[in-house]
């Protein structure tokens, strides 16, 4: 398989990737914006998005991740792709401390307060990060195309 090949092989997992935390957030969405959900399950959802976003954010910075092809095709991003891989660990904190506080005993209106602007928070900081990744893809690759015109 030629390298350029791989890349895109590479690049179809990713973007699947981010579609499957997308949809998990959108579950959890869901329950947030009918208050209902029994918190257990809540927290079960919590338990499943945390591993799902830390293994994404893992094969992103493996060896022949996301990050490490972007760079390769394009140097000049390197720096944005740092940063980049510098938020993840905010990321994964800020939802553990999600799941740490949906496990709180408090009474049923200030629980799901508290869980709405948390969940808000993280949706806000999480699509941010995402679409930056996009837009570094695309970047990488239109300046690639416009070098071999
Ligand atoms: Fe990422
Ligand atoms: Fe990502």
């Amino acid at each position: 398989m030629k390298e350029s090949d791989q890349s895109i092989v590479a690049f179809d997992a990713h973007e699947q990737e981010h579609a499957n935390l997308e949809k998990l957030l959108a579950t959890w969405g869901a329950m947030v914006a009918e208050k209902k959900a029994n918190r257990n399950d809540v927290s079960v959802l919590l338990a499943g998005l945390i591993e799902t976003l830390q293994s994404h954010f893992d094969h992103e910075e493996h060896e022949q991740g996301f990050f490490k092809t972007v760079v390769k095709q394009a140097p000049w991003l390197s720096e944005q792709a740092q940063t980049l891989m510098d938020e993840h660990c905010g990321m994964c904190q800020m939802l553990e401390r999600v799941h740490s506080h949906a496990q709180e005993d408090s009474p049923h209106d200030a629980w799901w307060t508290k869980h709405t602007d948390e969940f808000q928070q993280f949706r806000r900081s999480f699509l941010r990060h995402e679409r930056s990744e996009n837009d570094l893809l695309q970047q990488a690759f239109t300046q690639d195309i416009g070098s071999n015109d």
